[in-house]
């Protein structure tokens, strides 16, 4: 797995300089930006939108991360965002390809599938580590690349689990026990799911595989209707970078280079004020002054009870 540096995803309304002044070291494409929907469900490549990006990002690396593989959905996955894959890899070879853990399609009428308008999680259970494991070892095999699954943020309470699997975090590890791919740790997700469910995100990151995360997220959110969500609107909160700051040492302990693939993912021209957490130094216009912030620690941080405990042992 190669060490490639800080990353930033391909937004196509960003200065293209900004991928082009050596800040950036890889760039994060999602293909489904770059294509239309016909009827059917199949996805096309526009070529002036793929011109356009390939243009912009020049020669960096870049790696995939995908948002419709629906890879955990019972009835299959999404063969036509597979389909958009292979033509994509054919034009613009990428060097590892990522998507969520979770699912978005369900069986419909027709055999068509219905899109449920929004990522959902699956339950923590034995079968589904299985089939979702048995699908990202398929995906790796097929692109030749390493496959990457991302811890998702979810808004559900009591999923359904199997003991032996116990929550997300379990059932995340138990997919990456059984070797077919890697994960794509975003660690906003992790608060997301803290500050919702209400649990210590450091302890959620002691039980992950740190020696099989590959990529690390940072982003930010914002409240909707009493839930801090996953919305990619605003800059990066003081306690993700925290929690950052937790976890590279412990990342780089049990991986001598894969913990060095960082990229900050929200929208960087966009910026919230609803957020309850200090606003990293970084202005919303300069997304690489976000990367480089290090925060100072506070005491009056918005975390749930067992995590400030936990972040006052570590600060
Ligand atoms: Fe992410």
């Amino acid at each position: 797995m190669t060490a490639l540096g800080v990353g930033l995803p391909y937004f196509q309304d960003l200065p293209p300089d900004l991928y082009r002044g050596g800040a950036v070291d890889f760039v994060e494409v999602t293909p489904e930006v770059l294509c239309r929907e016909r009827r059917g469900g199949a996805l096309d490549l526009l070529p002036d939108k793929l011109a356009s990006a390939k243009e912009a990002c020049g020669a960096l690396p870049i790696v995939v991360h995908g948002v419709e593989l629906s890879i955990g959905s019972a009835h299959g996955w999404n063969a036509a965002y597979l389909d958009l894959l292979d033509r994509f890899q054919a034009c613009w070879p990428f060097r590892w390809h990522s998507e969520h853990l979770g699912f978005q399609t369900i069986p419909g009428a027709d055999a068509h599938s219905l899109n449920t308008g929004v990522p959902l999680p699956l339950p923590a259970t034995i079968e589904a580590a299985e089939l979702v494991a048995e699908r990202s070892a398929a995906i790796a095999r097929r692109y030749g690349v390493p496959f990457l699954l991302e811890n998702a943020a979810h808004y559900l309470l009591e999923l359904p689990s199997d003991p032996e699997i116990g929550d997300d975090v379990g059932l995340m590890n138990a997919i990456l026990d059984r070797g077919g791919c890697l994960q794509l740790l975003d660690l906003h997700n992790v608060w997301c799911n803290a500050l919702n469910h209400g649990h210590d995100p450091f302890a959620a990151i002691d039980r992950m595989r740190l020696d099989r995360v590959a990529e690390i997220h940072i982003a930010g959110g914002s409240w909707h209707d009493g839930f801090w969500m996953d919305a990619h609107d605003s800059r990066v909160p003081e306690p993700v970078w925290e929690l950052l700051e937790y976890t590279l040492p412990l990342s780089a302990a049990s991986c001598s280079k894969c913990w060095k693939n960082i990229s900050l993912v929200s929208a960087p021209t966009q910026s919230s004020t609803s957020s309850p957490a200090r606003v990293p130094s970084g202005s919303a216009a300069d997304p690489l002054g976000a990367i480089a912030h290090v925060p100072d620690r506070h005491a009056d941080r918005a975390w749930p009870d067992g995590a400030c405990r936990r972040a006052r042992r570590f600060g």
